[in-house]
Formats: structure tokens, C-alpha cells, sequence
């Protein structure tokens, strides 16, 4: 169903989120018709744009962020609807114009308000402070923080303070929009709305969690926020925490809002602290040299970000234990980074063997049985069983998998993370958003370790650009007897 018109207002509407995710997740809204007439979209920058500039720009920049969906007239009237108010927030009468675009005569002053802020965390709490001073927050506003919600525990706790002195807790969606890829939601109906695999789904059955994002990207013009940031800011804090959660929570009672996030704080409160003496043994980080990508030569990360000397890591990989009574000794190995070889997100739940060899004499062994659940850029899951391969004579074990690809088997355009998340706030459903718990947790158990990276002075090892990581990744599994999923 088609919410109510909505004011929707995009801080940092000139930026790089707001122009490659939001506005394309509007538009493809707009074209299938789940934006009411009379939502209006405004963009707040410092660009100093009127309206016809803004979108005279939008509709210059878009195309290329939409792929083979642009269609023009569809574009021509999404575009129209667009608003640009030229606002620093540090300036109090520049606020005035903004106002006035709210609170225009003849709008409901209780609808919907979903302010979403694609600018850095310092501006969040400045930002909710100033709306609420202009009287801009009624009832039904929403706020979105995009993450990274601060660097460290401290920095977050002091943005949720401030945005929670104006904006109720039930207001503020925190975003990771790995929560909002089909996929990623694919993770709990595949666990939960299956019976065969709950029975299985823990220490008894299972030897290891295997979690990949790996991006072929380098940092491009990102350096100037990713130097501060690093794979395990950027990437670790959240979604690789949050797909860890998925995976290891405990069935919730139901999908509500609460239950879900309740279920995943739990998991993260069981997360084993990883102090400065464990952070060698457990963790590496990597820094990408010059090398190969795709065949074509590219920069290293110092050279590519601009910051010479720079210690940041653009890999990560770690073992991570959750201390409960279901995964009790089965380790989680997480890792991710930019400049490997290709852009895949993977799951990989590896099963322990089976318990006695009944085929002694057969050729070949049975392998352990393994889950390879993708979730980019193919979706699709891979059960890996061992098959007698067909023939007279003695028998001959050999792996095979079960292979379902979701998108041959659902003809359907599945949507853009963003495109649900930003649907979600404005329908008030914050189940797919974090908490406030959920984010300080999350910060309190990587914290030690990027102190310990600080304290180091960031010794990060070096990879060359398109290759799987720095050499310690793969030893972080071998002295576990134990290796990477390499894939087919
Ligand atoms: C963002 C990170 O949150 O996620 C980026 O800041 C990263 O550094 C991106 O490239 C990856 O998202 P996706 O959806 O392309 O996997």
C-alpha cells in the first residue's frame, strides 16, 4: 500500500550517497508508484542551487546511477518533483528558507517528515539540534543516520545523546543497508522458514562460520573520509557484525521490531573481547599495494587516497568467537577488503565431517558438508554433499552441490537496499535499522582492537591490489587447520 504524501529531506543533497543510492531508490519508488503525489523531496547543500539548478543537475547526474531503468519521461517527472535549499547549517537565518518549504500553508502539519542526514556524524548532532530549535519536528518526524555513527564508543555515544536530547529512540533509524539487501533478509526466512536447517544450526553440526565482503573497488575520492576510517570502521563495526548476528541469533518469537534487534544484541553482547594481547593471533589488517585488478594496473592505496605514510587498513580479517551456549567453541572468521580480486559477498557455514568412514575403501573422501550462501552479486545458496559418482565397480566419492540461484528462480527485479530501507522510514518500520544498543555494543567490541592497531603504530602488511589479502589472512586459518572458501 502507498504511503501518504511525505516530506522527505535529503542533508548533504549534493553528496556522493545522496546522488549514487537515495535519489536512485526515490526515483525507482516514484516509477513503480509507491511515492504519493504530493511527497515532496528536498535536498539541503551548501551548492547554493535553486530548484532548476538542482535539477537540472540531478537530471544531468542520474542516468548513469540507474542503469539500463532510465526511462525519460518517468525520469523528467521525478526530477520535477525535486527541491533544492541552499542551507549552512552553522548559519541560523539560512534555516528560514527551509521552514517555510515545511511548513507551507495548506500541509498537514502532522505528516510525515523523514529527515535523512547523508552528511558526517560531527553535523548529526548540530543538525537535530537546529530542527528542533525551528520547531521543524512534529510527531511523526523520522531521522536516518547514516553510518559511521562516530569513530569509537565515545563519539557515538555523544551523537546518540544529542540526537536523542530532540528525536525519540523510536524516531531515529539507524542505517546499514546491508540490512535492507534481499539477500541479507533472504538470511533469516532461509533459517527460520526452513525446518531442516534450525536442528543443525549450531556447534553439534557445525565446524566453522566463514563471512566474506570482499569489493574489487579501490578508495577512489574517498580518501579523505577512509584514511580516518579503515576496514574495520568502515566496514567491521557493522555490516560484517550484522550479518554475524543474522546468522548466529536465536530464533526471535516474531519478526517485530523490538524482538529482531532484541535477538541480535544478544549475540552481540556475547562476542569474546579481543584485548591487545589476543589482537595479533586474531586479527590482521592489510593494506593494498599497486597491482592488477581486472588486468589494468591500478594505484596503491597511499597513492590513491593521498596520504602518504598512512598506516589505515583497507583489509581486515579476524576470528571471532561468540561465547553462548549454541556456537560454544565454533569460530566466526570475518573478513573483508577493498582491491581484491572481485566484488562477492559470501556466507559460508562449513559442517563437520561425519563421524565415522564408512566408505573406507572407496576412492576419494567424503567432504564435509558446506552451506555457501551468496548474497552479491549473484544471490543463490550452494549446498556442497558427497555424491557416489556414478559407474560399476567400487565406489567413488565425489563432491557435488545442490544450486539455487535466486534469480533464475524468481523473475523478478529484486530491489536496492536502499530503496526498502528508505520505504521502511517513511512507513515508521525501524526493524531493519540498528539501535542505539546495538551500534554502542558494537563500537565497545572494536575499540580494544583499534587501540591495539593505534598502539602498534598500524603495522598493516601490504597485498598487492587484486589478490585475496595479506598473507597473514590465510595463516589466521591455516594455524586452525583450516582454509579460506575459494570460489568455484
Ligand atoms: C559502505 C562503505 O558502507 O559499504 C563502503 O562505506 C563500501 O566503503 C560499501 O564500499 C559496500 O557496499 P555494497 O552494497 O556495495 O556492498
Amino acid at each position: 500500500q502507498t504511503p501518504a504524501p511525505c516530506d522527505i529531506v535529503v542533508f548533504g543533497g549534493t553528496g556522493d550517497l545522496a546522488l549514487r543510492k537515495l535519489l536512485p531508490a526515490l526515483y525507482h519508488q516514484f516509477r513503480d508508484g509507491h511515492l504519493a503525489t504530493g511527497t515532496t523531496v528536498i535536498a539541503c547543500s551548501r551548492a547554493g542551487l535553486d530548484d532548476a539548478g538542482y535539477r537540472a543537475k540531478v537530471a544531468g547526474d542520474l542516468p548513469a546511477f540507474l542503469g539500463h531503468d532510465t526511462t525519460g519521461a518517468d525520469l523528467d517527472q521525478f526530477v520535477a518533483r525535486l527541491q533544492h535549499v541552499s542551507l549552512d547549517i552553522e548559519i541560523e537565518e539560512e534555516w528560514q528558507p527551509l521552514v517555510e518549504r515545511i511548513t507551507r500553508d495548506g500541509v498537514d502539519p502532522d505528516r510525515v517528515r523523514v529527515y535523512y542526514l547523508a552528511c558526517a556524524p560531527a553535523l548529526f548532532g548540530p543538525i537535530a539540534a537546529a530542527l528542533d530549535r525551528n520547531g521543524l519536528i512534529n510527531e511523526h518526524s523520522r531521522v536516518v543516520l547514516e553510518k559511521p555513527i562516530g569513530r569509537d564508543l565515545a563519539s557515538a555515544r555523544a551523537i546518540n545523546d544529542a540526537v536523542g536530547a530532540v528525536f525519540d529512540e523510536s524516531q531515529i533509524f539507524r542505517i546499514d543497508h546491508y540490512l535492507g539487501k534481499e539477500s541479507v533478509q533472504n538470511l533469516l526466512v532461509t533459517r527460520f522458514a526452513n525446518s531442516i536447517f534450525e536442528p543443525i544450526w549450531n556447534s553439534g553440526a557445525i565446524d566453522h562460520v566463514q563471512i566474506t565482503v570482499a569489493e574489487s573497488l579501490g578508495v577512489g575520492t574517498r580518501g579523505g573520509y577512509y584514511d580516518r576510517s579503515g576496514a574495520l570502521r568502515d566496514m567491521v563495526q557493522n555490516h560484517l557484525l550484522q550479518l554475524l548476528c543474522l546468522v548466529a541469533m536465536e530464533p526471535p518469537t516474531t519478526v517485530d521490531r523490538e524482538t529482531v534487534r532484541d535477538e541480535k544484541l544478544k549475540v552481540l553482547r556475547a562476542l569474546k573481547p579481543i584485548g591487545a594481547a589476543d589482537v595479533p593471533h586474531v586479527t590482521v589488517a592489510g593494506q593494498y599495494a599497486a597491482g592488477l585488478v581486472d588486468g589494468a594496473a591500478v594505484p596503491s592505496y597511499v597513492a590513491d587516497s593521498e596520504c602518504p605514510g598512512s598506516g589505515t587498513e583497507t583489509f581486515a580479517a579476524l576470528r571471532v568467537e561468540v561465547q553462548n551456549w549454541r556456537w560454544a567453541g565454533v569460530p566466526f572468521y570475518l573478513r573483508t577488503g577493498k582491491r581484491m580480486p572481485e566484488r562477492y559477498s559470501e556466507i559460508v557455514i562449513q559442517f563437520k565431517p561425519v563421524p565415522h568412514p564408512m566408505f573406507p575403501h572407496a576412492e576419494g573422501t567424503a567432504s564435509a558438508n558446506r552451506l555457501v550462501i551468496g548474497l552479491q552479486p549473484d544471490e543463490g545458496m550452494k549446498l556442497q554433499l558427497t555424491a557416489k559418482e556414478p559407474g560399476p565397480g567400487g565406489i567413488r566419492l565425489r563432491p557435488v552441490s545442490l544450486d539455487l540461484d535466486y534469480a533464475s528462480a524468481f523473475e523478478r527485479r529484486a530491489p536496492e537496499a536502499y530503496e526498502r530501507l528508505l520505504m521502511d522510514v517513511v512507513r515508521g518500520n525501524p526493524t531493519l535499522f540498528m539501535r542505539r544498543d546495538e551500534v554502542e555494543t558494537a563500537w565497545a567490541w572494536a575499540e580494544p582492537i583499534l587501540a591495539a592497531w593505534e598502539d602498534g603504530g598500524r603495522r598493516v602488511q601490504t597485498y598487492p591490489a587484486g589478490t585475496a589479502g595479506p598473507v597473514a589472512a590465510s595463516t589466521l586459518l591455516e594455524r586452525d587447520g583450516r582454509s579460506w572458501h575459494e570460489r568455484e
